[in-house]
């Protein structure tokens, strides 16, 4: 796992863009997988710049998001795909059609999961990954305690998560559905490149485990250590409990985003 520490987010948006933007420019049939939540937000502005400013084009592009609430409609403000659409599709030149989530008004959820799974693979799997990670050490919706090879499923949310994301609904936990569809920790380490971005001193004891921990459900991000391309986007405050940062430090500043 690399770690590249920079002074902030914004400095972090665009190292992450610039990644993006070289593998869509290489290869435009590019499957990206794309988060939500606050944390990869800076991104996708920046990538609406390029697309805007200098052109770069998503025409050919698809791309798969992690997770999504259980019985928000597609179009409630907060529902993971309206999420998307307002903060990504809407400024870029996406193919109707061509980014999706999992549905979460499925009448049948286990069959709505089997078959997003299967999209993914149909499409020939998923190039890039961005990620995000609670401060409980879940990524996507795959709380403590998920089997470290799951698949897309069904997931109750943990009281943190729910009082976490409160602040996408009027400051309520209650008003935050607790359940949800996830794709599973086995389906997002199928991923060919992974990157993680985290901002703030909420993720830093999460982040630590993440980075230099033992691989453990009590911390599902831990399972990233068992792909061999992941990259980790840190800021100071999130990077705070790393022990090894020095290395990190010498690493990320000589070879910038992608240390080799
Ligand atoms: C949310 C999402 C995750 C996201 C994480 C962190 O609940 N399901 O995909 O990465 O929690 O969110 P944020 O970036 O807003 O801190």
């Amino acid at each position: 796992m690399h770690v590249v520490i920079r002074p902030t987010a914004t400095d972090l948006a665009r190292l992450v863009a610039d990644e993006v933007e070289a593998l869509v420019r290489d290869h435009p049939a590019t499957v990206l997988g794309l988060a939500t939540g606050s944390s990869p937000l800076a991104v996708y502005a920046e990538l609406r710049r390029r697309h805007q400013e200098r052109g770069l084009s998503f025409a050919s592009t698809r791309g798969f998001l992690l997770d999504e609430y259980v019985g928000l409609p597609r179009v409630h403000p907060q529902s993971y795909r309206s999420v998307m659409e307002r903060e990504l599709v809407a400024g870029l030149d996406f193919a109707d059609g061509a980014v999706r989530g999992p549905d979460g008004t499925a009448a049948d959820l286990d069959a709505e999961c089997a078959r997003y799974e299967h999209s993914i693979v149909e499409a020939g799997g998923v190039d890039l990954q961005i990620l995000g990670i609670g401060s409980n050490g879940h990524v996507a919706f795959n709380e403590p305690g998920s089997s470290l090879a799951s698949r897309t499923r069904v997931e109750r949310l943990t009281p943190q998560t729910r009082r976490d994301n409160a602040r996408f609904f009027d400051d309520d936990p209650d008003a935050v559905p607790a359940t949800c569809l996830t794709q599973g920790l086995a389906t997002i380490l199928d991923a060919r490149r992974i990157v993680l971005i985290a901002t703030g001193k909420k993720k830093a004891r999460a982040v630590a485990q993440m980075v230099e921990g033992p691989v453990s459900a009590r911390w599902p991000a831990t399972v990233l250590q068992w792909h061999t391309d992941v990259t980790v986007f840190l800021d100071p405050a999130a990077a705070q409990h790393l022990e090894v940062r020095e290395r990190y430090d010498e690493v990320g500043r000589s070879v910038g985003a992608r240390p080799r």
